[in-house]
């Protein structure tokens, strides 16, 4: 009776772990198969007898005896031909057509998984074998951790099994594992791995196997090495089905496709698509579908005849670290940047990375002459992944944060706790001036069209400005005539400049950059002192006591006021006609729209965004940008966007140009 129900117990288990791990799709809760599994211990425990080895219970603590031993392969585990270009996936059908005498009747796709292989052997149904693909011909026996892994079967589904099979696939880490791994790994002061594919290949390699059972890594299995007799399969993709159906993981991103055209669509929706799918892949391995036709077309020494792999531009590359140099931004912060051998790397040449601070030098252990890996992916900016301490020669070295400035010869200071370092030369930094006049003029600031970095740089270099006050009184006659300044672009230039003197003071304050003020800060700031005479005038504890604003803040923006550079700039910008204060909102009730939210879309005709945004808060209410639950209304103008899509299915009230006039006058009614 109990061995009956140990038996039931187990199918019961095996079919909710496949549920859980490889369908994603659990039919239990968690608690409910814990309370089976307990079940299962218990019986177990009170009768050894009935362990058996593939019962879910024997996933950790199997006998490591025989861990890492050489194994040779049954058959062996080719690798494959890349291909990089449309051209080569042509060029390669051109092969195929030439040795089969036609053209192959269809193409299997699948991601190409970025970990590493692995072979599986199944005796009568149960897993008798994990192993590492090694050089192809013999591999490291990796049973022992193999059988930690949740998504791998222990036993397989249904009753007709192979005597003997041989299944392939690639063990992963998830981008997800992989950060709480690192992120675990950072709190215990430990090494970081480098990606995810790292830190699959060292999770596999544990001499303990429930530090691997800790690392969350999946599977997905891609072939059929051998299999002594199995279900007769005509296809490639008939065959990962079967796979499927005996509860291994076949990734459901594998497709069929009758002819090239196909392939290469899949290839390039792939391409886009594959920062979206949780895991790290390189390409796309494309094989010829039909089984007949695998075999006519064979082998090479290297790799099937039958298969290729089509390469993904490489997001992570190796290069020559050539020096360590630091930037000072618009704060004073200064933060190390490597300059590199260029690299092409995620599709574009690289030669500067970031390294973040000095403390991520240290972390990493980055040597100028070091070999690094770099890395650089979507729109992320390029960046050092880390050092390949095994091709160093003795002669790298190590960096330290200069003393001084190497803009301005200042001391470099780094407050105690503090994970940056700073110039202490305030605007008298060349580096520091150029980053806050171009943050100055930018589109979070005094939005100055026509005024990027180069031309702030010109500004510079040319002696025509010396601080963001400047700006004011330049002569258009100074810039007329230069490379690339006509009539137009200077008048364009001196327009947006003038009509810059008359911005709401919230964007004068987030232009000024005082440290943690950014732009809802300063719209708070605004609101409350209605000039910046009043904002550098005011005391730490009449800014700490504001709502909203923290002491650190309060600190802040009493330190800055204090700065005699930085009360001179204000005295300058006052000079030179720049409008410093906003008008009193008259007649108007302050708190007409207290806890209401709104989202702007579109143009509105009378009135520019910064305006109707002031007209709201003015009157208590918020404006943010976008549409939840807790949108009180959404005002439409010109051209509106998806928010306006969005507010209609949440059944947000859409107000018009007259509707919104109105909300201004009365309120917003229920
Ligand atoms: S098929 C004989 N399919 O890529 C064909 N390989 O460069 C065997 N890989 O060592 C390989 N994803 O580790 C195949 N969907 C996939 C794959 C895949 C990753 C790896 C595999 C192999 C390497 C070949």
């Amino acid at each position: 009776m109990t061995a009956k129900r140990a038996t039931d117990l187990r199918d019961q288990l095996r079919h909710h772990a496949y549920r859980y791990y490889v369908l994603d799709e659990p039919e239990i809760s968690d608690a409910e198969y814990d309370g089976l599994l307990h079940e299962l211990l218990a019986l177990e425990e009170a009768d050894p007898t009935l362990v058996t080895p593939d019962s879910p219970t024997q996933r950790v603590g199997i006998a490591v005896g025989d861990l890492f031993v050489e194994v040779t392969h049954r058959a062996r585990m080719f690798s494959l031909d890349n291909a990089e270009t449309g051209e080569d996936l042509a060029a390669w059908e051109g092969r195929l057509e030439r040795q089969l005498g036609r053209i192959p009747s269809g193409y299997a796709c699948e991601p190409k998984i970025d970990g590493l292989a692995i072979s599986l052997t199944y005796e009568d149904g149960s897993l008798t074998r994990g192993a590492t693909r090694g050089d192809g011909a013999t591999g490291e026996d990796v049973t022992a951790n193999i059988r930690t892994v949740s998504q791998i079967p222990l036993a397989l589904m249904g009753s007709e099994h192979p005597s003997v099979m041989e299944v392939r696939g690639e063990v992963y880490m998830s981008d997800a594992a992989f950060e709480d791994l690192n992120r675990s790994q950072a709190e215990a002061g430990e090494r970081l791995f480098v990606n995810p594919r790292n830190a699959a290949a060292g999770s596999l390699r544990q001499k303990d196997s429930a530090v691997t059972a800790s690392r969350r890594l999946g599977l997905w299995v891609y072939q059929l090495g051998m299999a002594e007799v199995g279900p007769p399969q005509t296809s490639h993709t008939g065959t990962l089905e079967w796979l499927g159906s005996t509860g291994l993981p076949v990734n459901p991103e594998s497709r069929h496709f009758d002819d090239l055209a196909g392939v290469v669509s899949y290839v390039e929706s792939m391409e886009r698509r594959r920062h979206d799918l949780g895991y790290q892949t390189d390409g796309v391995v494309i094989k010829v579908d039909d089984l007949a036709e695998q075999a006519e077309l064979g082998y090479t020494a290297k790799s099937p005849r039958w298969a290729i792999a089509y390469k993904f531009p490489p997001e992570e590359r190796t290069t020559i670290l050539k020096a360590i140099k630091v930037n000072v931004g618009r704060t004073g912060a200064v933060t190390p940047y490597a300059v590199l051998e260029p690299v092409f790397v995620g599709g574009a040449t690289v030669t500067n990375a970031t390294l973040h601070n000095a403390d991520e030098v240290a972390r990493k252990d980055v040597r100028v002459g070091d070999t690094v890996v770099v890395r650089r992916a979507g729109d992320v900016i390029p960046e050092v992944v880390g050092p390949v301490p095994s091709l160093r020669s003795g002669s790298e070295k190590k960096w330290r944060m200069p003393k001084r400035c190497p803009f301005c010869g200042n001391p470099i200071v780094r407050t105690e706790g503090e994970a940056v370092a700073r110039c202490t030369g305030g605007f008298e930094c060349p580096s520091r001036l150029r980053e806050h006049l171009f943050h100055f003029a930018g589109r979070g600031g005094m939005d100055i069209e026509h005024l990027g970095f180069k031309t702030v740089d010109l500004l510079l270099s040319e002696g025509l400005i010396h601080d963001a006050a400047d700006l004011f009184s330049l002569d258009a006659k100074d810039l007329l005539g230069r490379e690339g300044w006509g009539e137009v672009s200077v008048g364009n230039l001196m327009a947006a400049i003038d009509a810059a003197r008359d911005r709401p003071l919230a964007r004068v304050i987030t232009a000024l950059g005082i440290p943690l003020v950014g732009g809802t800060m300063a719209r708070l700031l605004a609101r409350r002192f209605r000039s910046l005479d009043a904002l550098v005038a005011a005391s730490e504890a009449e800014l700490a006591d504001l709502e909203g604003v923290g002491p650190e803040i309060a600190l802040s923006v009493v330190e800055w006021g204090a700065d005699s550079a930085n009360r001179g700039l204000v005295a300058k910008l006052a000079k030179a006609g720049v409008r410093l204060s906003d008008p009193e909102p008259e007649g108007v009730d302050t708190a007409l729209l207290a806890g209401v939210t709104v989202v702007l879309t579109g143009t509105l005709e009378g009135l520019s965004r910064d305006a109707a945004r002031a007209a709201i808060e003015d009157r208590g209410g918020k404006v943010t940008g976008s549409v939840s639950g807790r949108t009180s209304a959404v005002v439409e103008g010109a051209n509106p966007g998806s928010k306006l899509a969005k507010a209609e299915t949440l059944g947000v009230p859409v107000l018009d140009e007259a509707g919104f006039a109105l909300m201004l006058e009365e309120g917003l009614s229920d």
